[in-house]
């Protein structure tokens, strides 16, 4: 519900449990007031933080910059004493870039508008939200900036977006555009973000906001693994079930910031969008420009109510409706068991012992295409190599079907070899700029996709493979991230544009394959989980977590990944011990790779056969209980960068059943065993496993008795009980 106070000008949206409200103030600026757990109330003035520094009875703090930079903001004015990082900043046709739109009206309506080429949440039916749009002008400039808030019904999150239009008659340059700003008022905050490398994405990281500015966030043309466009910022005490958390995330892939700036006087600005850096935006009158959108979202209960509020926005509101509840094929994938080395023979020997064993789908990974037998060509020849595969695409895909499995193909549609067809017809179709060397990654480039032409290529291209191996699942990879960004298509004036524009032409290529397509599946991937992002779900409903298949480092990768995102959207497979590392017990690289998309990522064939026994019996099991996985409640038990053991439960609903995992990650010959709370149960009932048979207080007040089941590092626990 969305209400306007008229007499006070004050707006109060109200989502889930939580309440947000903002003023317009006497100058017709907005200022934030309120977030938190849900109000009936708009008697928020004394939120309001009036500062006054002056004795003079005259005084106006509508005309004096002094009080602005105490004062907190819900779009914060550029160059007029904030002092503090602007929500926008415009260059006008002046030269300067003093941005301070006013009020000029509101409209409240039920639903949420679809953002015109990005992805965005959205709603089933209009009652699911309400939608507030905010007009504000800049008296100088003309700009327009369109302020959308969605308050969802059933959960505490909040949509936000800006659409900037210049109503002027000369053009101006956006330098920036925050999709969000908020200001809190708190002491003893802390911030809590997701960072990490290839092999290790999303790791977590909590540390105190200090004074200062503080930018998290990525320029690196993806969303990326070094940074996640999802940040917390939390009471210094709060846990899993206690204390206030603010969660914000980025429906967005591509560069990014997200500005935590706290003042002396306690004031703790939170932006989030496009990052400002390389960013312009040229708008010739009467054109406009659509921010991506931003997510918020609120706790009081602690990190554990936030995360599973994300978990069902994005599984209620943001992939693709066919994928909520329809239970991903079990997957096999090549890649770890053969790289470039294979043909038809090795594939339908791989696809008859899965089949054997219970797996659902042969993905042919990297190596299928063009010249393709290693990593430094032919990226773009999209072109299937029918030599090296023994047949046409079409016959292997009618192969492994007719053994009972489906097929998938992976693609990497953005890239291109220097050492490709397409690079020798097309060398401007690359990302580069004039006069400079282009910097190689894994070989290859980007394609610029800022240009239609080229986005309709790729799309033909791949389509026709598609169609041609009847395809159930595609794999869209994208290995390398953006340097010397520029494009011979655009004029000088528009080459800030570029990365945003790529990343339209992604999205647009995205929306046509899944409309052609509609029953394919489409996992994500960037060099393992290298742009895990809201943006990316929106399309593709699982993405791969990481490369680093390695249980014990998986962990931690999943800990971090679930703070926001569902365990449905999270790819895991079982792989041999990855690259020989360290030994896991193969029932543990399962019980991590259950909460997942579950899937094999490995040679069937050479695995020894103690272990190969224990792969059916793992697919059964998916089958009995990944509806929990995919669908139920989630809690986080342990932080494998702290605890002794880590554990985590997914509950159904209905509290009907649930499924517990717990990870001993290292022997401890002194360790007895504990007892592990679970949260979530049916307190008035008990659930059995079949064996043994807990009375859910019991589980509850006093825990479960856990121990380690085995001798050696990494041993693990898997139980599914339902309720008596
Ligand atoms: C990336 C992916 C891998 C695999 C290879 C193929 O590294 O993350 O899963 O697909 O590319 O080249």
């Amino acid at each position: 519900m969305i209400i306007f106070d008229e007499s006070r000008k004050i707006f109060r949206l109200d989502a889930g449990n939580a309440s947000y409200a903002f003023q317009i103030d006497t100058a017709n600026r907005l200022r934030h007031l309120y977030w938190g757990p849900a109000l009936d109330t708009t008697d928020l003035e004394s939120q309001n933080l009036q500062r006054d520094f002056s004795v003079n009875p005259d005084f106006d703090p509508n005309l004096c910059a002094s009080p602005r930079m105490t004062f907190l903001w819900e779009f914060a004015p550029n160059d007029i004493g904030t002092y503090s990082p602007a929500t926008a900043i415009v260059r006008n046709a002046d030269g300067n870039t003093v941005t301070d739109p006013l009020y000029t009206s509101h409209r409240i309506f039920a639903g949420k508008p679809r953002l015109a080429g990005l992805p965005a949440t959205y709603v089933d039916s209009d009652d699911q939200a309400e939608t507030l749009e905010i007009t504000l002008v800049d008296a100088v400039t003309k700009v327009e900036f369109l302020l959308r808030y969605t308050a969802f019904r059933d959960l505490p999150v909040i949509a936000r977006s800006i659409q900037v239009t210049n109503k002027g008659d000369k053009p101006v340059d956006l330098l920036k555009l925050a999709s969000m700003t908020t200001d809190l008022m708190y002491q003893k905050l802390d911030v809590c973000y997701l960072d990490g490398y290839w092999a290790k994405e999303r790791t977590f990281h909590r540390e105190a906001v200090q004074g200062g500015l503080k930018v998290l966030g990525s320029t690196r043309g993806f969303s990326g693994s070094t940074m996640n466009p999802n940040v917390m910022l939390c009471d210094r005490n709060a846990t899993e079930d206690y204390g206030r958390v603010y969660g914000v995330l980025f429906v967005y892939s591509g560069n990014f910031a997200v500005e935590v700036d706290q003042n002396a006087l306690y004031r703790t600005r939170l932006n989030l969008g496009i990052h400002p850096e390389g960013f312009t935006w040229h708008l010739e009158p009467g054109e406009s420009f659509q921010s991506p959108e931003a997510l918020q979202n609120v706790s009081d209960q602690g990190f554990g109510p936030l995360s599973r509020a994300w978990h069902d926005l994005i599984r209620q509101h943001l992939i693709n409706p066919q994928w909520r509840t329809a239970q991903r094929p079990l997957l096999c994938n090549n890649w770890e068991a053969m790289h470039f080395d294979f043909n038809r023979e090795k594939l339908l020997t791989l696809a008859k012992t899965a089949k054997a064993n219970g797996i659902e789908m042969l993905v042919l990974d990297d190596g299928w295409f063009g010249k393709r037998d290693n990593e430094r060509c032919a990226l773009g020849d999209w072109t299937p190599n029918t030599e090296k595969l023994g047949c046409s695409i079409g016959d292997l895909s009618d192969a492994i079907h007719a053994i009972g499995l489906k097929f998938g193909l992976w693609f990497e549609p953005e890239m291109i070899s220097e050492d490709s067809d397409l690079f020798r017809a097309h060398p401007d179709w690359a990302i580069q700029t004039p006069g400079r060397p282009l910097s190689y990654h894994r070989y290859q480039y980007m394609l610029d996709f800022s240009r239609k032409e080229i986005v309709d290529y790729i799309f033909e291209k791949i389509s026709s493979v598609i169609e041609e191996a009847k395809l159930d699942y595609m794999k869209w990879d994208a290995n390398r991230q953006m340097t010397e960004v520029g494009s011979f298509a655009w004029p000088a004036e528009r080459q800030g544009e570029i990365a945003h524009r790529y990343m339209l032409g992604v999205y647009d290529l995205y929306e046509r394959i899944t409309r052609r397509f509609p029953t394919m599946l489409i996992e994500g991937c960037s060099a393992g989980g290298g742009r895990f992002d809201a943006g990316i779900l929106h399309y593709s409903p699982q993405i791969w977590t990481s490369d680093n298949s390695d249980a014990f480092d998986r962990l931690a990768i999943q800990y971090g990944t679930s703070f926001a995102y569902p365990c449905s959207t999270m790819g895991a497979h079982v792989a041999r011990n990855w690259f020989a590392q360290r030994y896991s017990p193969i029932q543990t690289r399962a019980a991590v790779a259950f909460a997942g998309t579950f899937g094999y990522e490995l040679d069937l064939n050479a695995m020894p056969p103690e272990e190969l026994a224990e792969v059916k019996g793992q697919c059964d099991f998916y089958h009995e209980c990944h509806h929990l996985v995919d669908q139920g409640d989630y809690y986080r038990l342990g932080n494998p960068f702290e605890d002794r053991v880590v554990a985590w439960m997914h509950v159904a609903k209905d509290k009907s059943e649930f499924l517990l995992t717990v990870v001993f990650p290292r022997l401890d010959h002194a360790y007895t065993g504990q007892l592990l709370r679970l949260p979530g149960l049916d307190l008035d009932a008990s659930y059995t496993d079949g064996t043994h048979t807990w009375n859910a207080k019991m589980l509850a007040y006093g825990g479960m008795d856990i121990h380690d089941p085995g001798y050696g590092d990494q041993q693990s626990i898997v139980i599914h009980a339902k309720r008596v």
